[in-house]
């Protein structure tokens, strides 16, 4: 499901003119019968679960529920800026957990009622969040081609089960507040994905039907607007364009049939996104939670010259080995999305905690638990940095760029130190650390290029000698334009660019007052 996947053919349904089927006194009756009509279906749907919970009894293991993490403290921070050394807020965790949710969760009282009797009308509400408390969702979170094992460690991290990493993104379970924390806590997803039902798909009828099974009027109705897409891999369907009219038809019968009224559609900004997923003999569908991709963290208007997405950055930083307590320099770093990440992961900041989420505007939210959740986040946001982060560009607007995206992502001036400069010109302001870079990089290497290449190198041998140095680019033969062994080289995509990230180690004092190796193409 990767948006990055230059293989997956990904569709999206235009806006067609939607007809909704009138119904007598216009919209508002429409929405009015729509309301009752919706108030009946979910009364039933959470009847039929409640029932099944009842049934089940304890069929939910207790490794299944343990990425709950319940709020540990409920507590307002006061509105600063992050990195402001005038905010003290208590903590309730160390430096070690920063940017995670608790890792222990809060284990659900044993005295907790898995199910209560329902009554007709007021306990509907109640209910359906006592569902979403107990249900246990399968999950896929895409992400870049290339950070999947990291992505599987970083959810591992955040205390969810049966984490599988799959091409493109990583498979895992969680209940309902456990997807909620996903969209807020992930720095390497794309979007979190609610596998909502899963058929043998061997002709676009079969989608139709797939569309139709499935209890959408749990989620959204007529008073949601829609967005569908459809991607697939080795699918032998000839038209995901009509695949995708297919899916779309199937959620509308269904709610149109139950409830009178049908969502529109909205390809723009819609209130519910779904995703259909098509595999050689499969169709897979997903309620889409995040709404606006995750790397989307609401921090940047500002781009400089081809921007990393904010996930990539993150994934390079996880790659990379980064200590947030070292220090940390971007010798060409454009609109600083690598530092204002490497900011947020330092500061425990969550990367959703600024931005609305899909989950947010679909029926029966819970406003009131997802503000403890944010607030629970927020309260462990530190307030200071341990060590220097450092950005150098040679362009003007780019450092200008940086500067405001960090200011927009509520970083004080001093927290990141964005400097106009040549990167061949850099020194080391700590006698380690890192250097995670993503340089400019063309087609076609000239005599130009090479020359730079070779004084970047001889100022990262003399300046950074102890230092880590990680480099992304689409260029392979980088290492031989520096003259450095990579001791790691990790396939990556950047969008449809193939990459590689490696890994340099600078061994301190071997390379000062020695002459530069020969290139070994001489
Ligand atoms: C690919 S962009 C970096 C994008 C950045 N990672 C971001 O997310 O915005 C490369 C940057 O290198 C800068 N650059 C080019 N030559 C440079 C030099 N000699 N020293 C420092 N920066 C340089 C460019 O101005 C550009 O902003």
């Amino acid at each position: 499901m990767s948006e990055q996947d230059p293989e997956r053919k990904t569709l999206t349904l235009k806006t067609r003119a939607v007809k909704p089927r009138p119904a007598a006194g216009g919209d508002q009756t429409r929405a009015r019968i729509g309301a009752r009509a919706r108030q009946v279906a979910q009364l039933k749907i959470a009847k039929e679960k409640l029932s099944r919970l009842q049934a089940a009894g304890s069929e939910h293991s207790s490794t299944e529920r343990s990425e709950e993490g319940k709020p540990l403290i409920v507590r307002k921070a006061p509105e600063a800026s992050y990195g402001d050394k005038s905010y003290r807020g208590e903590r309730a965790d160390s430096r070690a957990n920063r940017g995670s949710a608790p890792r222990e969760p809060t284990p659900r009282p044993a005295s907790a009622p898995k199910a209560l009797p329902l009554r007709e009308g007021a306990q509907t509400e109640r209910a359906s969040a006592l569902v979403l408390d107990t249900e246990i969702f399968h999950v896929f979170a895409p992400c870049p081609t290339g950070l999947e094992e990291a992505l599987a460690a970083e959810l591992s991290a955040l205390g969810y089960a049966h984490v599988q990493a799959t091409r493109a993104g990583c498979h895992f379970v969680a209940d309902w507040w456990g997807v909620q924390r996903a969209n807020l806590y992930s720095r390497l997803a794309t979007r979190i994905l609610v596998r909502l039902g899963q058929a043998p798909v061997q002709r676009e009828d079969d989608i139709l039907e797939l569309a139709q099974s499935i209890g959408w009027e749990r989620w959204f109705g007529a008073e949601h607007t829609l967005r569908v897409d459809t991607s697939a891999v080795k699918s032998p369907m000839q038209s995901l364009q009509y695949c995708n009219l297919r899916a779309k038809d199937g959620i509308c019968d269904r709610l149109r049939d139950l409830e009178g009224a049908r969502p529109s559609i909205d390809t723009v900004r819609p209130d519910a996104r779904v995703h259909l997923f098509l595999s050689h003999d499969t169709g897979t569908m997903y309620l889409d939670t995040s709404g606006e991709s995750l790397f989307k963290r609401g921090w940047r208007l500002d781009k400089g010259d081809a921007p990393l997405r904010e996930n990539l950055a993150a994934g390079l930083l996880a790659l990379s080995g980064w200590d947030p307590e070292a220090a940390l320099l971007d010798p060409f770093c454009g609109s600083g999305t690598i530092l204002i990440e490497a900011a947020w992961i330092a500061l425990g900041v969550p990367p959703g905690i600024t931005r609305p989420f899909g989950f947010e505007r679909l029926r029966d939210h819970d406003a009131r638990r997802w503000e403890d959740l944010k607030d629970e986040a927020r309260s462990r946001i530190l307030p200071e940095l341990a060590s220097p982060l450092i950005g150098i560009d040679a362009n003007p607007e780019a450092i200008e760029a940086a500067r405001r995206n960090a200011e927009r992502a509520y970083l004080t001036e001093d927290t990141i130190q964005f400097e106009l400069g040549d990167a061949r010109d850099a020194v080391a302001p700590a006698p380690s650390g890192w250097i995670i870079t993503n340089p400019p990089y063309g087609e076609r290497l000239d005599e130009e290029d090479v020359e730079f290449w070779r004084e970047w190198s001889a100022c990262l041998k003399k300046e950074f000698a102890g230092w880590q140095v990680n480099v992304i680019t689409s260029d392979l033969d980088l290492p031989k334009h520096l003259r450095l062994k990579a001791e790691r080289r990790t396939p990556i995509f950047n969008g449809a660019l193939d990459c590689r990230l490696f890994g340099f180690e600078l061994v301190a004092n071997s390379y000062r007052d020695k002459p530069p190796p020969a290139d070994p193409q001489d």
